[in-house]
């Protein structure tokens, strides 16, 4: 657990990933000063964080060894960036995933910090290049993209701009671990980083396979919930190779073929319009109606079950 003379950390948006990002630094002892343009922002983020906070407490799924009330009383709320980052060790940047308005924050953040704080982003896929080009301290900027919710889902990208210092990433890396989140280092910047680059495959191969007529949108996402997802949440897509027979170099000798012979049978890129829109659009509502309440509340579900599945995984033996 972080002690006081760890420093402090300073979030940048109190929205939804700013309010998480808060509560897991929270988690791990650090002091939290959370800043937003919008004084009434702020003050319905630290309102959501402490109903948050009590209710995980309640329910015994609260992080870290610290109290509900210790925790919050490690985060403020804060409107002057620039006085906030004053000695802070680490800034998260969480505001709307516009490139000009990060960018700004950036230019107006460089010449105040020191040559110490790491300086991270939340974008879920802007390049570090495109963020972070023509910045001082460009050597301490990295993404550090979560995956929603971040409470529940402990992956987080670490994607270093080319001029990223590699202390900057074992710092964010080590951070990360601290504060129990699970980060993975993006070697060089692409497009999507790797989850969403997965995600975007999965999305389209299912697009394709409703919009052919193959499976229904309804049972297509059962192939995920009740299939892949299952083993998916436990062992990844290598290792499953690894284990569906004796060993990946038995894999590959036996399904190499029979692989590349359906990867060949891909189609294009959808549209992700016109009918099949219609179709989905149609399944889903008649499941989850669209309209807020409904929508937030299968959120509330999908979120209770991803924390008993982080309970789950973190009480099983690691074999
Ligand atoms: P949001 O819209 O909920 O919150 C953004 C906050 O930033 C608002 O409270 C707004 O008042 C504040 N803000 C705007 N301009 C500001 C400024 N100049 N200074 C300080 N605060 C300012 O957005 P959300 O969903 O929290 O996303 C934040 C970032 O996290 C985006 O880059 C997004 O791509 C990324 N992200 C979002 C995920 C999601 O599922 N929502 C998942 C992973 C990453």
């Amino acid at each position: 657990m972080a002690s006081p003379r760890d420093g402090g950390v300073v979030i940048l948006g109190s929205g939804l990933i700013g309010q998480s990002w808060a509560m897991l630094f929270a988690s791990g002892g650090f002091k939290v000063k959370l800043c937003d343009i919008e004084q009434q922002q702020i003050t319905n983020a630290l309102e959501n964080i402490r109903k948050e906070m009590e209710l995980l407490e309640q329910s015994g799924a609260l992080k870290g060894s610290l109290g509900a009330q210790e925790q919050l009383s490690l985060i403020s709320g804060c409107s002057d960036m620039q006085k906030a980052v004053e000695g802070a060790i680490h800034i998260q940047e969480c505001v709307p995933e516009n490139l000009e308005l990060k960018k700004k924050i950036f230019v107006q953040l460089d010449p105040v910090i020191d040559d110490k704080v790491v300086i991270s982003s939340s974008s879920s896929c802007l390049l570090p290049s495109k963020l972070f080009a023509g910045l001082t301290h460009v050597k301490q900027c990295i993404v550090a993209h979560p995956v929603n919710p971040p409470y529940y889902v402990p992956l987080v990208e670490l994607v270093p701009h080319p001029e990223t210092d590699p202390s900057t990433v074992d710092r964010t890396h080590a951070l990360m671990k601290k504060i129990g989140q699970t980060p993975i280092r993006i070697q060089k910047e692409i497009d999507g980083f790797a989850l969403n680059r997965i995600q975007y495959a999965i999305i389209s191969e299912a697009w394709r396979l409703v919009d052919e007529g193959v499976v229904s949108p309804s049972d297509l996402d059962l192939v995920m919930s009740d299939g892949l997802g299952m083993r998916y949440a436990f062992v990844g897509p290598l290792e499953t190779m690894h284990l569906n027979a004796e060993g990946m170099l038995s894999y590959c000798d036996r399904y190499s073929e029979s692989m590349r012979h359906v990867l060949k049978t891909f189609g294009p890129i959808p549209e992700f319009s016109g009918a099949t829109v219609q179709k989905v659009n149609q399944a889903m509502c008649e499941k989850v109606p669209d309209d807020p309440q409904h929508l937030a509340a299968r959120r509330k579900w999908r979120d209770q079950c991803l924390l008993r599945l982080y309970k789950l995984k973190r009480e099983m033996p690691s074999e």
